[in-house]
């Protein structure tokens, strides 16, 4: 469907979660975030049926996101269940990869197409720092259980940090080359002062070609990531909010005050 400003949006990023196993810095705030109740997290049914929903309105491209996916119970069903819907021609996952040693095996199987995996850092103590004592081995072995899992174009997502890792660019493009990840350098954003930044190596981050919604683990669609319009699809019914967040799309993007990146999923 086209927007007002004659933008195709086909593309959704479901966060299924407002959970993560990391607590990465430019992610979330040093407290913590409230997070949403069991009641108001979306169930997988009411997943399918805005995946359903979204491919009668011309969706074909899919991504799960967090919090950390991996971390929701039942993720591999969900996948399956997704996966198998008419329409639904890729669906793709974005994580911190520190579990997919154990579930990379099981996401292939359940037709799951590719993974964008987070690694800020190869120096084990700045990657501790960055994610808030996470570690750099459970993110490397991660990798190696997706290329081994029979994974392909898996990306590579680096958050660039002024002063903190911009100096390791070349070492990491040199790792992802050698490893057949294709690179993504994202300069921090912030969504408070509405900092936001082409992606390099990506397609975020360029409004004139923006073709996204977003859902939100508590079933909201939001327009854009800067943005704090969103559409409750348990008030407004699916469709019907999937439509609304397509005609009140900005132009461009301006703040989001009203939610962290990790309840949004990046
Ligand atoms: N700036 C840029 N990208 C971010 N992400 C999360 N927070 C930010 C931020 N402040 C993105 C990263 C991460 C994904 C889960 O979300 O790409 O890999
Ligand atoms: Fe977790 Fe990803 Fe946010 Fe880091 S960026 S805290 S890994 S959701």
């Amino acid at each position: 469907m086209l927007d007002r400003f004659k933008r195709e949006i086909y593309y959704l990023r479901i966060s299924v979660i407002d959970r993560c196993n990391l607590r990465c810095t430019y992610c979330m705030p040093p407290e913590g975030i409230k997070l949403k109740e069991h009641k108001d997290i979306l169930s997988f049914e009411e997943i399918e049926e805005v995946v359903k929903s979204a491919v009668k309105l011309g969706f074909y491209k899919f991504r799960l996101t967090g919090g950390e996916p991996l971390i929701r119970k039942g993720i591999i069903d969900l996948v399956k269940r997704l996966a198998k819907i008419d329409g639904v021609k890729t669906l793709s996952m974005t994580t911190n990869g520190t579990l997919l040693s154990q579930y990379a095996e099981e996401l292939k199987k359940a037709g799951l197409s590719r993974l964008n995996i987070s690694l800020d850092s190869l120096n084990e103590k700045r990657y501790s720092e960055i994610t808030r004592g996470g570690n750099l081995l459970d993110a490397l072995s991660g990798i190696k259980a997706a290329k081994d899992a029979g994974f392909e174009n898996t990306k590579l997502n680096v958050v660039l940090v002024d002063g903190f890792n911009v100096d390791e660019k070349g070492k990491i493009k040199l790792f992802a080359d050698k490893n057949k990840l294709k690179v993504r350098f994202i300069k921090k954003m912030d969504l408070k002062s509405g900092d936001y930044y082409g992606v390099e190596g990506g397609e975020g981050g360029n409004c004139s070609i923006c073709n996204r919604l977003r859902l939100t683990a508590d079933g909201k669609i939001k327009s854009c990531l800067f943005s704090d319009l969103e559409f409750d699809i348990r008030k407004e019914g699916i469709e019907n909010a999937i439509v609304k967040a397509i005609e009140n799309k900005p132009e461009k993007g301006y703040k989001s005050l009203k939610r962290e990146m990790i309840q949004i999923g990046g």
